[in-house]
């Protein structure tokens, strides 16, 4: 079965087996026969490098759905099945006035697979408003829900990327959003300009949607005209005297001081100073606008696209001695 429709890095491989479930029920099924079976679990595909044919049955969570968990006068709990695409969710949420998510707008991939890797960006993360998910033992199909203290986010990070790889697959997300008061964000440089460009001094929910929509729009690759898994890599932290002995020799290195041991850098940055940005080799390539995104102009294989990110690394590394690490999931 083909998986290139199901990758927004439009890799070509192909799947032993493949089924999409609808329903919590058919998902349970499918995983009750399919006990001696390997599995691979595929939500939006938009965050995942696939470098070879997957030997093993794909399922494809595919639940629709959105529903008021509760509400009173300032807040409102929803629920969104896992298989919702994150940006019609956002943009549900919006045109609701519900606040809380606009940060996130234009983000690619679905509902489902955001706690994983607690998307981010624009000084939002999904743990800012995230209250908990449901989700499926693969091995007894227990449905359990998980608080927000037990996924155990942490930056692009959570348990189900850690010790819960593979042990369950995320069927919905509640959320607690804003009815009233909501919290505007503009503490990212990019937005305050965006929205100053337009003449906006009180932004609403929907101002900074737009000017998020905007942004990311100029910087980031449409998935549907380049292949694209966003951010390939991570930023990397650094430890506080490591930083330091690199930024004597680099001292216009943007960074931001995580804390008194810790400071993170741009891997864009690293990357755009180690010559990459814009870059092709072949079909597979550096994206002319965002060094931290690797795109593929169309033929690019996952192996292709893999090598080239070993190389940035290494080049990363012997510039600046730091390294960076992906953030996609290498398949
Ligand atoms: N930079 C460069 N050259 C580049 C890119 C970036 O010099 O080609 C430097 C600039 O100094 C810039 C700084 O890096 O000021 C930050 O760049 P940008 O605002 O584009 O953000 P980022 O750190 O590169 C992160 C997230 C993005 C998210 C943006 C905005 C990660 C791995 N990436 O990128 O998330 O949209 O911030 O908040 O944390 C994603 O995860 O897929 C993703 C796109």
């Amino acid at each position: 079965h083909p998986l290139k429709s199901y990758n927004t890095f439009g890799i070509s491989a192909f799947a032993k087996e493949f089924v999409a479930t609808h329903t919590i029920a058919a998902l349970s099924q499918v995983l009750k026969e399919s006990s001696n079976k390997k599995l691979f679990i595929l939500g939006g595909g938009s965050n995942m490098l696939l470098t070879q044919d997957i030997d093993a049955l794909v399922i494809h969570v595919n639940l629709k759905g959105k529903r008021i968990v509760k509400e009173d006068d300032n807040h409102v709990y929803v629920e969104a099945m896992a298989g919702e695409n994150w940006h019609e969710f956002v943009l549900y949420c919006i045109d609701n006035n519900y606040g809380g998510l606009e940060n996130l707008s234009l983000i690619p991939g679905n509902v489902g697979t955001t706690p994983i890797q607690n998307i981010g960006a624009y000084g939002t993360e999904i743990k800012d408003t995230f209250v908990s998910c449901q989700a499926m033992n693969i091995t007894t199909q227990e449905l359990v829900t998980f608080t927000k203290e037990e996924c155990e986010f942490g930056y692009r990070e959570s348990i189900f990327k850690n010790k819960l790889k593979g042990k369950y697959i995320i069927t919905s997300v509640t959320f607690k959003l804003t009815k009233t008061n909501h919290k505007i964000n503009t503490s990212y440089g990019d937005i305050t300009d965006k929205l100053i460009d337009k003449g906006i001094i009180v932004p609403t929910i929907k101002d900074v949607s737009n000017a998020v929509i905007a942004i990311r729009q100029n910087k980031l690759p449409d998935p549907k005209e380049l292949g694209n898994s966003g951010s390939f890599f991570k930023n990397p932290i650094v430890a506080k005297e490591e930083f330091e002995k690199v930024y004597i020799n680099h001292p216009l290195m943007p960074h931001y001081i995580l804390s008194d041991t810790e400071v993170k850098v741009p891997a864009g940055w690293l990357i755009e100073q180690s010559g990459f940005k814009g870059k092709r080799f072949g079909d597979a390539g550096i994206h002319a606008k965002q060094a931290l995104v690797l795109v593929n102009y169309g033929g690019a294989t996952g192996q292709e696209l893999l090598a080239l990110s070993k190389k940035i690394q290494h080049t990363v590394y012997k510039n600046f001695g730091i390294n960076i690490e992906a953030e996609v999931n290498i398949i």
